[in-house]
Formats: structure tokens, C-alpha cells, sequence
């Protein structure tokens, strides 16, 4: 599912060469309630912005020409080409170590759409948010390349490759092997403490605003990464409560209060990871067209069949044949209610969803042998896939 845009964003700076992103400040539409350098109540110093953080630790990222990432990708190859979003295609290659010596490196490049909507902010906040971020369940921006010259503008980024692509690929994707529930807890659990980093973990509070199952991208181990960053904003500062900003972010993942207000907040991160808990635990998709009328809305569908009825187990993933304990799924999908919750204030802190995330995983583990409540389920758990 792709990133929905309530605005358009024009590319700045036209003409010119320049390999290193432009550092600016926000843009208008994004600013209304935040103003840098106001004091909260308790006159605590302000937090540094991200970007005085990213010119502090802007010189570990490099800079690529345009040619050494085609070169890298063989002009671009379709043959390479491994995902296409709302902001451009990705594509896997091979690029030398900076010092040019040993072996060559494999990476993603993303080749943003320089015709599309989006543009050179969203760059930007790739570039500033991923140059400052440091976290093993955030995933790593290795480099980029940014030309504004006489034969148009390319924003390219590249990232460490992540060879078991996105969740959405393996929950979604029938071609896929099933992802056993211990697998799905695990992914669970670090893209949990990627976000609790982001809301709590540095100088300043970063909000995500695109957290959905495609934006977790999954390395050899299985361990989640979050990436895209684009959307990504400072949180509010001293007594705002909020951020103002565009409506932006993908359909069926925004916080309800976000889409009728523009009022951003953390708490808006915490209901997009509420709509992929019950992703993760239906094996659906938030938005499913081709599905009865009642069954095409996750969230709806789901309440159907609470966490303590009889019924629950009916909106497990058949796919993992009752491969899982029924009370740590019940675990999980209160968790889910609560990130779901309407009032924004009540949905947990992402360090309590990390907390309860553990909890769950180590039902699974006193409780493994033990399935759902059909009486039909086999009583060992699969592995993780290789
Ligand atoms: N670092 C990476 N390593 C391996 N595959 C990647 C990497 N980054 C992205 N991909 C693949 O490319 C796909 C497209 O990614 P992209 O972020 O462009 O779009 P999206 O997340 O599907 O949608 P949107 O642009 O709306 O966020 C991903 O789903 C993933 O399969
Ligand atoms: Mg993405």
C-alpha cells in the first residue's frame, strides 16, 4: 500500500550541482505548533533538533555520484530492480568500500521519482533523520547522491540490503513461506524497540508517521528494520502537544485524530503499530477489496471476535495451521486494542508495548507445544526460515 499525499511538494533549489543535501528548515505547512528554542514550563534546555545533530554526524554518510550507482545497479536494470513505492524503485547493487579495497558491497538504491509528488523534503528527512539515528532495528542509510545539474535532479539513497525484503512481502505474499509464530513475535518485538527508540531513545523525539508491515524490513536473521524516513518529524516541543503539520501517510495505518486534524503526535505512531498487530495475527491486510463487505475492513472485521470470546481463534492466520499458543495471542490482540484505542491518551507508551511484547514471547516459550484452542493442531512449533 502506498503513501497518500494530501499535499504536493515542489523540488527546490533548481540549478546548480551539489552533492551534499541542503540543510533546511521546515517547511511552513509543517510548523504551526512547533517553535524551536521555546522553553517548556520546567525551563529545561531545548533539545537539540535533528538538524544540529545531523551536522555533528553528517560526515559518516557518503556521497555518491550518480555514476558509480548506476554503474552499481548496471544502469538500472529492471533484472535488479527488487521494489517499487510511493516514492520511487529500489533496486539491489553492488558497490566498492569507500577506501576502494576489499570486497565489493551489496546494497539497496532507492531511485526517487523525481516527476512524482514527493520530493526533495521527503529526501531530506531521509537524508537528516537515517544520518542522526543509530539503532540495530532502525535500518542503515549508507549513503547518497543528490545532483541538481543541467540534465535534471536525482535523489538517490543507499541503504544496507536487507535479503528477506519487508513483512508485508512474507504476510501477504502466497509465494512466501509461512512466518511461524515465534517469528512473527520476534519481528514484533524489534520493530517495537526500533519506534520506543525513536519516541524516547534520543535527544529529540522522533515521530515515524509511516509505520506499516512494508516499511519493516526483515535481514538474513529475520530481525526487523524500520525504514523510510521521509515522513518522519521532530515531536512537539516544551508545552506543544502536538505537531501541525499536511496530512500525510498511508491509508488505513494513520491515526484517526491525525486524518481528521493534521495534529500529530507519538500517539499516532502507537495506532499504526496497533493496525499491523492485527496484520501480524490475521495474516490480512488493513484494506482488503476483494473480501465480503464486512470482512474488507481489518479493524472492523476484527471486533467481531474479541480477545476473550469463544470466537477469537476464528481470525488467526489459518496459514499457521494453530502453530501458536492461544493465550499469547489474546495477549496480543489486547495489546492491539489498547494501540487502537480512540483516545489518543490512553493508548500505551511504546516502551509498555515493548514490555508486553516480551511478555508474550515468553508465554510462547513456557507455553510451546501447547496450540489453539482447536483440539487439531500438531503440538511443536516450526522454526524459523532459512
Ligand atoms: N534496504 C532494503 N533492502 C532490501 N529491500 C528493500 C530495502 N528497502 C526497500 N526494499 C524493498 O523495496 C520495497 C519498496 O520499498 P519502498 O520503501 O520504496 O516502498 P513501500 O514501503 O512499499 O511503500 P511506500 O513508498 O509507500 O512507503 C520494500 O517493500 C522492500 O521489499
Ligand atoms: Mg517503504
Amino acid at each position: 500500500m502506498k503513501c497518500f499525499f494530501a499535499f504536493k511538494d515542489k523540488f527546490k533549489n533548481k540549478g546548480g550541482s551539489r552533492s551534499a543535501p541542503e540543510l533546511q528548515s521546515k517547511s511552513k505547512s509543517d510548523s504551526s505548533a512547533v517553535k524551536r528554542g521555546t522553553k517548556s514550563s520546567s525551563s529545561l534546555p531545548s533539545p537539540r533538533s535533528i538538524q544540529e545533530l545531523y551536522k555533528e554526524r553528517e560526515q559518516k554518510l557518503r556521497v555518491f555520484t550518480y555514476n558509480e550507482l548506476r554503474e552499481a545497479t548496471n544502469g538500472f536494470n529492471r533484472l535488479l530492480k527488487i521494489g517499487e513505492g510511493g516514492f520511487g524503485s529500489v533496486y539491489k547493487g553492488t558497490i566498492k568500500p569507500s577506501d576502494g579495497q576489499g570486497v565489493p558491497i551489496v546494497v539497496a538504491i532507492k531511485k526517487l521519482n523525481t516527476k512524482g509528488l514527493q520530493g526533495h523534503k521527503e529526501f531530506l528527512a531521509e537524508v537528516q533523520f537515517l544520518g542522526v539515528v543509530n539503532h540495530p532495528n532502525l535500518v542503515k542509510l549508507l549513503g547518497y547522491c543528490s545532483i541538481d545539474g543541467e540534465r535534471g535532479i536525482q535523489r538517490l539513497l543507499v541503504y544496507e540490503f536487507m535479503p528477506n525484503r519487508s513483512l508485508e512481502a512474507h504476510l501477504f505474499n502466497r509465494a512466501s513461506p509461512t512466518l511461524p509464530w515465534k517469528t512473527r513475535l520476534d519481528i514484533l518485538l524489534g520493530a517495537a524497540e526500533g519506534l520506543a527508540y525513536l519516541h524516547g531513545g534520543l535527544d529529540v523525539q522522533v515521530i515515524y508517521r509511516d509505520f506499516k508491515s512494508s516499511n519493516v524490513l526483515l535481514d538474513e536473521d529475520f530481525k526487523a528494520k524500520l525504514s523510510d524516513f521521509g515522513l518522519a518529524r521532530e515531536g512537539p516541543q516544551g508545552d506543544h502537544t502536538h505537531v501541525s503539520t499536511a496530512v500525510v501517510g498511508t491509508y488505513g495505518y494513520a491515526a484517526p485524530e491525525y486524518v481528521e486534524t493534521g495534529h500529530l503526535t507519538i500517539h499516532s505512531d502507537i495506532w499504526s503499530f496497533g493496525v499491523v498487530l492485527y496484520e501480524i495475527l490475521t495474516g490480512r491486510r488493513v484494506l482488503e477489496r476483494n473480501r465480503p463487505t464486512v470482512e474488507q475492513k481489518l479493524l472492523e472485521w476484527v471486533k467481531q471476535f474479541p480477545a476473550d470470546s469463544g470466537r477469537f481463534s476464528m481470525i488467526i492466520d489459518p496459514k499457521l495451521r494453530n502453530q501458536y499458543p492461544i493465550a499469547a495471542a489474546r495477549k496480543i490482540a489486547k495489546l492491539a486494542d489498547s494501540c487502537l484505542n480512540k483516545n489518543a491518551k490512553d493508548r500505551p507508551a511504546m516502551s509498555q508495548v515493548v514490555k508486553s511484547l516480551k511478555e508474550a514471547t515468553q508465554m510462547s516459550e513456557t507455553t510451546a507445544g501447547t496450540s489453539s484452542s482447536s483440539s487439531s493442531g500438531s503440538k511443536s512449533f516450526q522454526r524459523k526460515p532459512k
